[in-house]
């Protein structure tokens, strides 16, 4: 939970004061308050966050709605997060953020600055990021980590900043990637963000499925909603823990996460109080009954016409059998069903992750945009 002390930059008078932003919630109820109950500073980091997604998407498809914002800067006892507002002569002006991984990757803090549109090539940015920075540095973290996105049509013909991965770039003019670069982070990862428009033809969902199904033999499937059944959850926390080694990171210091039932059920109640519906598919080996693969999508009453996709996996000994295809089929049609207002999916893949894009792209997805993965090594 961020210090709710005030903290302010002395050095500089023409400098904006930093509040630390407070998360209300009902201490041991596991409940977070309606909307009375969020602070203003909360909501006003929260209406900057919702503007920039306006101006950059023209939609929320990928905002986070205010429950789940609030749910998120909570934090668990997995990852630490301070969240905080930067206001000047009294106008909410930017936000800046401080992630703390608690169990593993702790030598690395994920750090993020929003500044308004109006207020940006003043020093700001730079200024808030400095204090996430300073807040990284006093943790003795040593890896920063940041994201951002940026539109397709943004990247359209301009030079680009080659990532590290060797796959694939960003605009050098983007405001984000200008900054990034001037402030010492390297690009290390581009990953591609795809939207699918639904609904996918039953037509073309059975000609998958039974192709896939034809390849993949030995397997059954099955599935739940919001909850994982009790006699799977272990299994289902080693695949989530190989999750977390098993996608391409590139040059990204990240560690292995360690997940146990516990760790499951943590995520099913945050996904829970944060409004959040999630469909899951996962594949059995008959011959052992060995959960192998599983497949996440989530949605949000609060922004009813997307779904997101999240966690894919297939077990490394299990590759090859068209199982991801079969599970992502079959994910996808109880999606439509269970949520029949939804209109699009949205995805991200790293750009050098062939096998899932080809899935992605045999679904019908098509690129929406690019996200960066920066990083920045602390002497
Ligand atoms: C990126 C962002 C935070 C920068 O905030 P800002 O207050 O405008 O940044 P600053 O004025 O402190 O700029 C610091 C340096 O970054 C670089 N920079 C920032 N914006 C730039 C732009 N539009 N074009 C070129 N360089 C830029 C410059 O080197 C600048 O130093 P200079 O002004 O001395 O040349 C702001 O554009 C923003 O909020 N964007 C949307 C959210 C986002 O993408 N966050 C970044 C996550 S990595």
């Amino acid at each position: 939970m961020a210090d709710p002390t005030p903290d302010t930059f002395p050095a500089n008078p023409a400098a904006p004061a930093l509040s630390a932003v407070e998360v209300l919630h009902e201490p041991g109820s596991g409940t977070i308050a309606g909307s009375a109950g969020y602070t203003a500073d909360f909501e006003e980091c929260h209406a900057l966050r919702v503007e920039h997604d306006l101006a950059l998407w023209g939609n929320l498809d990928r905002c986070p709605t205010l429950p789940e914002a609030a749910e998120f800067w909570r934090g668990s006892e997995y990852e630490e997060r301070q969240l905080y507002l930067a206001r000047l002569n009294g106008k909410a002006v930017g936000t800046c953020s401080v992630e703390l991984p608690l169990r593993e990757n702790t030598h690395t803090a994920g750090i993020d600055v929003l500044i308004g549109p109006t207020y940006r090539r003043q020093g700001l940015g730079r200024m808030l990021l400095l204090h996430a920075e300073s807040i990284a540095r006093e943790r003795r973290r040593t890896s920063l980590y940041g994201y951002h996105e940026v539109p397709l049509a943004a990247a359209d013909g301009t030079p680009l900043l080659p990532a590290k991965s060797g796959a694939g770039g960003l605009p050098v003019a983007e405001p984000a990637v200008a900054f990034a670069a001037a402030s010492g982070y390297e690009l290390e990862q581009v990953e591609r963000s795809s939207r699918l428009e639904l609904p996918v033809a039953p037509e073309l969902l059975a000609r998958l499925e039974t192709e896939a199904s034809a390849a993949a033999g030995d397997y059954s499937i099955t599935g739940w909603d919001d909850a994982c059944p009790e006699d799977l959850v272990d299994a289902y926390a080693l695949l989530k823990a190989r999750m977390s080694t098993d996608v391409p990171i590139a040059g990204m210091d990240w560690e292995g996460e360690d997940w146990d039932a516990g760790r499951v059920r943590d995520e099913e109640r945050t996904t829970a109080r944060s409004g959040l519906q999630s469909a899951v598919t996962a594949a059995l080996h008959s011959a052992t009954g060995e959960l192998v693969a599983y497949t996440v999508l989530n949605w949000r009453p609060g922004v009813p016409a997307s779904i997101a996709q999240q966690d894919t996996l297939v077990t490394a000994q299990h590759r090859g059998h068209r199982l991801g295809l079969l599970i992502k089929v079959a994910n996808l049609r109880h999606a439509q069903a269970r949520w029949p207002s939804a209109h699009s999916v949205l995805t991200w893949n790293a750009n050098e992750n062939q096998h899932m894009l080809a899935i992605n792209i045999a679904l019908g997805f098509r690129p929406a945009g690019y996200e960066g993965e920066w990083q920045k090594r602390l002497g």
